[in-house]
């Protein structure tokens, strides 16, 4: 009988992740005009998405912390959301002291809206591997089940920290590609390779550019939101984490834009608000099924719709605002910004039958067509088609035997930017209908895009405003 437990464990294991949740990164620092009603409002949006809780990135020193946490979970136990603490070591005044990390976890660690695995408190940092050792005495004080973001260290280093034996699994910061390439697997499987679980890190953007904290940069986003899904259905890692909720800083929040809480954009010395006017909702849509497909090795699709996204202005057009592709505080060999991020119309869809897709850009259509598609018919599309010189209203339409499935009428194409600055954050838009016939369905495409192999270096741009 044991025996028999042991082998259905084994293959259970050998199939499917057992832990399958997936986090989204939240800024706790960008939240502090927050009131119950909005965490609630962010916690609703997240489980609408499928995601199970917010990793609080929390930084010491900052005022605001203690406050915010008992909002933060008196809202999820509301609203039945859970929460757990990203420690971050590089965001506040310093590093974090062991014995204050205790009392957050003594404090929150039992509560019912604390996230837990195999029933002890789950917890995460954003760096910190100087202080491993601390791991072991906050270990044994609050039974936490640890999985910190080491990545500075690389997948082996982190393992082997502060003597090994620390840590119980490993979160990544390496979401983005280095350099003018496609996103590679490369890094996680330097994580999978460890035989802890891993938590793997999925984000759609990366642009920042803020004076105050000496960073101007970007990498390549692009398809990276629908390559990313794909290669987390490949790999079924135990958890995933998106990067991020509401990091406006960097322009990989996938959460409402929310006035009361960007601030950053004059407090960081931003040189245009490359925040306002940019939602990315659409990139929402769709992770119900990108989600399900990880977590069940299938779907059902309850909506067909499509999203897409873009930047509204040409490369070429305006200045770049000495933004560089990748970043030498990274170590990087640095690009022109627009040899990495492409002048590239990018859409997604979920179908429940095959469809078409066009793009026309002031009228004049760009001859769009999918670059990826649903082996069965059902499940998701993706496709990017390069606009050359066009400029003006870009409309995204899926017809299907002639008919509209769904459209959209998104911001224009810009070649004026505002002070001459390019915006490199991504509008995103999208538009859905509900299916008439709802089926399960497999995650498989086709047509894989030629992936180059990139040397994909540790990534961990990080905003520090506390
Ligand atoms: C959530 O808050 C509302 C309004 O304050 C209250 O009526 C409700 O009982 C709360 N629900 C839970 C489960 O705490
Ligand atoms: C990792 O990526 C490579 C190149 O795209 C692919 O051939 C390989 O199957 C991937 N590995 C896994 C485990 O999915
Ligand atoms: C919070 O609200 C105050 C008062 O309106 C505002 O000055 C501040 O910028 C807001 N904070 C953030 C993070 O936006
Ligand atoms: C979908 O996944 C569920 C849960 O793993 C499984 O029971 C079911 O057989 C799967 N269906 C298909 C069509 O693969
Ligand atoms: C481009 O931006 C300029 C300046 O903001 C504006 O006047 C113009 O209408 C915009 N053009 C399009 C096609 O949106
Ligand atoms: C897609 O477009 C082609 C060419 O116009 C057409 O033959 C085909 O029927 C269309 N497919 C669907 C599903 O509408
Ligand atoms: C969504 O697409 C439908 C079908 O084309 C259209 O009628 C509707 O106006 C679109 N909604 C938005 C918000 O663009």
């Amino acid at each position: 009988m044991h025996l028999f437990s042991i082998a259905l464990l084994g293959l259970l294991w050998a199939n499917q992740a057992l832990g399958a949740a997936v986090f989204a990164h939240f800024i706790l620092g960008n939240a502090w005009n927050y009131t119950v009603a909005e965490w609630k409002e962010d916690m609703t949006l997240a489980q609408e998405a499928h995601i199970d809780a917010f990793a609080l990135d929390v930084g010491y020193g900052d005022s605001t912390t203690a406050t915010q946490a008992a909002l933060a979970f008196e809202a999820a136990n509301n609203v039945s959301f859970k929460l757990f603490f990203s420690f971050d070591y590089d965001g506040g005044t310093g590093a974090w002291p062991q014995a204050d990390i205790i009392d957050y976890l003594k404090e929150y660690g039992s509560n019912p809206a604390h996230y837990k695995y195999n029933g002890k408190p789950f917890v995460s940092t954003f760096e910190g591997p100087d202080y491993a050792s601390d791991w072991k005495t906050i270990k044994s004080e609050t039974n936490c089940f640890f999985v910190p973001d080491w990545s500075s260290l690389g997948a082996e280093g982190a393992y082997k920290a502060g003597g090994g034996g620390i840590v119980d699994g490993l979160f990544s910061w390496g979401a983005w590609p280095s350099g003018p390439n496609d996103m590679t697997n490369s890094t996680d499987l330097t994580y999978l390779d460890l035989d802890i679980p891993y938590m793997m890190p999925a984000s759609p953007w990366f642009y920042t550019n803020l004076a105050e904290y000496s960073k101007n940069w970007l990498w390549r986003g692009d398809s990276l939101w629908h390559d990313r899904w794909e290669m987390i259905w490949d790999l079924k890692p135990e958890w995933v984490e998106i990067i991020t909720w509401n990091d406006y800083g960097e322009s990989h929040y996938i959460g409402p834009i929310r006035e009361d809480a960007l601030s950053l954009m004059e407090e960081g010395g931003a040189p245009i608000n490359y925040i306002e006017n940019m939602p990315h909702d659409g990139w929402r849509e769709l992770l119900p099924f990108a989600i399900d497909t990880y977590v069940n090795g299938n779907a059902t699709l309850i909506n067909e719709g499509v999203v897409t996204w873009y930047r509204p202005n040409p490369s070429e057009a305006c200045g770049t605002g000495g933004t560089t592709g990748n970043t030498v505080s990274e170590g990087q060999i640095l690009y022109p910004p627009g040899e990495v991020a492409q002048n590239k119309i990018f859409y997604s869809a979920m179908l429940e039958t095959p469809a078409n897709v066009s793009v026309t850009v002031g009228g004049k259509s760009l001859g769009a067509t999918w670059v990826r598609e649903a082996v069965d018919g059902v499940g998701l599309y993706h496709g990017a088609v390069e606009y050359g010189s066009a400029t003006g209203k870009v409309v995204v339409t899926v017809t299907r035997d002639g008919e509209t499935v769904a459209s959209i009428a998104g911001e224009s194409l810009n070649a004026t930017c505002t002070d001459d600055v390019s915006n490199w954050n991504a509008w995103v838009g999208s538009n859905t209908t509900s299916t008439t016939k709802k089926e399960n369905t497999r995650r498989d495409t086709t047509l894989p895009v030629k992936s180059k192999h990139a040397h994909t270096h540790l990534h961990r741009g990080h905003n520090h405003f506390h």
